[in-house]
């Protein structure tokens, strides 16, 4: 399973970098807002800082919701760097501009996924990636993780090559569940990465142990 980390937050991208585990980040136009960042010269210049940094897919979402808009903004984003997978919403046009982006090339993510249906419509499309949104889901109380599993056994039935990218954790659970239904690709800030690490016995253990070499 690949681990992505969903912000554009420069110096937590290093922090995961720094880790060793980072396979690619997503963004969309919340976090970079969250970040300061407006304006499309910012915008397009913190998207290749951000790919400077990683080695790996760097989601970033077009602001267009028209199909020729889309892919004017898509084909602009993807030439910015060779690691840009262009993030379309999962909306009438955004299918189209799915299908015609991955047919020139263009990597694509499928973003605001909330249904099987809209999943299979995004892989029929061609899209590299499909993002179901599991924590918004749970918001609502309706299972995210099962929607993950859902899309996971569908794609795996046909053989479909999208890959599932689990969006929208929000904790460290989340990354555990989406392992066990075979998601290939979880997006989440760096603290439910962090959590991961997390185990009273490894410190009682590791204290004993440097106690233990210490005694004279
Ligand atoms: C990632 O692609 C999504 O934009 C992101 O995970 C949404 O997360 P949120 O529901 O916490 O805003």
């Amino acid at each position: 399973m690949k681990f992505f980390i969903d912000t554009a937050n420069l110096d937590q991208i290093r922090e995961a970098m720094d880790l060793g585990i980072l396979d690619g980040v997503t963004t969309n136009p919340s976090l970079m807002a969250k970040e300061g960042i407006r304006g499309e010269v910012n915008i397009r210049k913190h998207y290749v800082d951000i790919c400077n940094i990683v080695d790996g897919d760097v989601s970033a979402e077009v602001i267009a919701t028209d199909f020729e808009g889309m892919i004017r903004e898509g084909q602009a984003l993807a030439a910015l760097h060779p690691q840009i997978v262009v993030k379309v919403p999962v909306i009438k046009e955004g299918i189209k501009a799915i299908k015609y982006l991955s047919s020139q090339g263009i990597k694509t993510n499928c973003t605001l996924v909330f249904s099987a249906g809209q999943a299979l419509l995004a892989a029929k499309a061609g899209a590299t990636y499909v993002s179901p949104f599991i924590g918004r889901l749970d918001d609502i109380s309706t299972d995210g993780v099962e929607l993950v599993a859902q899309i996971v056994d569908i794609y795996r039935y046909y053989d479909l090559k999208t890959q599932v990218l689990a969006a929208s954790i929000r904790h460290t659970m989340h990354i555990i569940q989406c392992a066990e239904v075979g998601a290939d690709v979880v997006t989440c800030p760096l603290n439910p990465i962090l959590g991961l690490l997390k185990h009273p016995l490894t410190d009682i253990g590791l204290e004993k142990f440097l106690a233990d070499h210490n005694k004279k």
